[in-house]
């Protein structure tokens, strides 16, 4: 038996892991067609989808401007050199390079963002070459390269928070400071973003106010929290559902009896 597959051709004389491939991919040839014909589509239809894309909102290349540009001197404070001497401190001889995200992050709450002679500053403390300290800085969006509010108010719009209503909550920062995604207000105040998983599903939906939090959120609540801001309060964080972290609301719906025997290791068991 001869059997086709692209540009590799196997037959019964060929070693069994060969044979084991093509074997493998003609029942992944057939799983997909069960596919099709169930989906019923057309013949010569691609079963490729996409999502739309979503453009960050700052641009990845740098340009100069009057307030970020190379001649503008960046130092850290006395406070934050040492800081930054007690993370490099962290690193062996010869690694002191892995200390490249925390010193940005040192720079960036020192600044309120990170303007590129800070990333220079890093590069000099760390000698290593700007161009390492860019690729980083442009890589996560955790790192501001352009002027940011006091609050950056960042809404999780992935698709758990998606479908517990993030499009509402979006809408109501947008209609509270006025902002869309991507704008500061005029005061300084907010800046506004749209991202990706902040790894708080469980209590979607959420979003978070610089190093803060806010969970269960609903329009009113989002209302509350920005109100409280801009009246100068801090909105505690955490869940606004009225649950303590990510329990389950209302009463537990598993695990609700005591065990009755206990389990340990090596094999030992006993009365709970
Ligand atoms: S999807 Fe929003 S926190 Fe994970």
């Amino acid at each position: 038996m001869v059997t086709g597959y692209g540009n590799m051709l196997a037959c019964d004389s060929y070693p069994a892991r060969y044979r084991q491939v093509v074997t493998a991919q003609q029942k992944m040839s057939t799983i997909l067609k069960l596919i099709a014909d169930n989906l019923r589509l057309p013949a010569g239809t691609r079963h490729l989808k996409i999502s739309s894309t979503l453009r960050h909102t700052e641009i990845f290349v740098h340009r100069d401007t009057p307030d970020n540009n190379p001649e503008i001197a960046f130092e850290f404070s006395c406070e934050n050199q040492k800081r930054a001497d007690a993370i490099m401190a962290i690193y062996p001889e010869g690694h002191k390079r892995a200390a490249v995200m925390p010193l940005l992050d040192l720079a960036q709450r020192q600044h309120g963002w990170l303007p590129i002679s800070a990333m220079h500053k890093v590069a000099e403390i760390l000698k290593i070459p700007r161009m390492r300290v860019y690729e980083v800085a442009t890589f996560y969006t955790m790192y501001r390269r352009t002027f940011t509010g006091k609050y950056h108010v960042q809404v999780c719009t992935t698709t758990p928070c998606w479908l517990r209503g993030s499009d509402d909550v979006l809408e109501a920062v947008k209609e509270n400071l006025g902002l869309e995604v991507g704008q500061t207000t005029g005061d300084g105040l907010f800046t506004l973003s749209e991202v990706e998983c902040l790894g708080a599903c469980v209590n979607a939906p959420m979003m978070q106010v610089n190093d803060d939090y806010y969970e269960d959120l609903t329009p009113e609540a989002v209302n509350e929290i920005l109100c409280d801001l801009k009246t100068g309060k801090k909105p505690a964080p955490g869940p606004r559902s009225g649950r303590f972290a990510a329990e389950p609301h209302g009463e537990p719906t598993s695990l609700k009896e005591k065990p009755r025997v206990l389990v340990r290791a090596l094999g030992v068991t006993c009365k709970a």
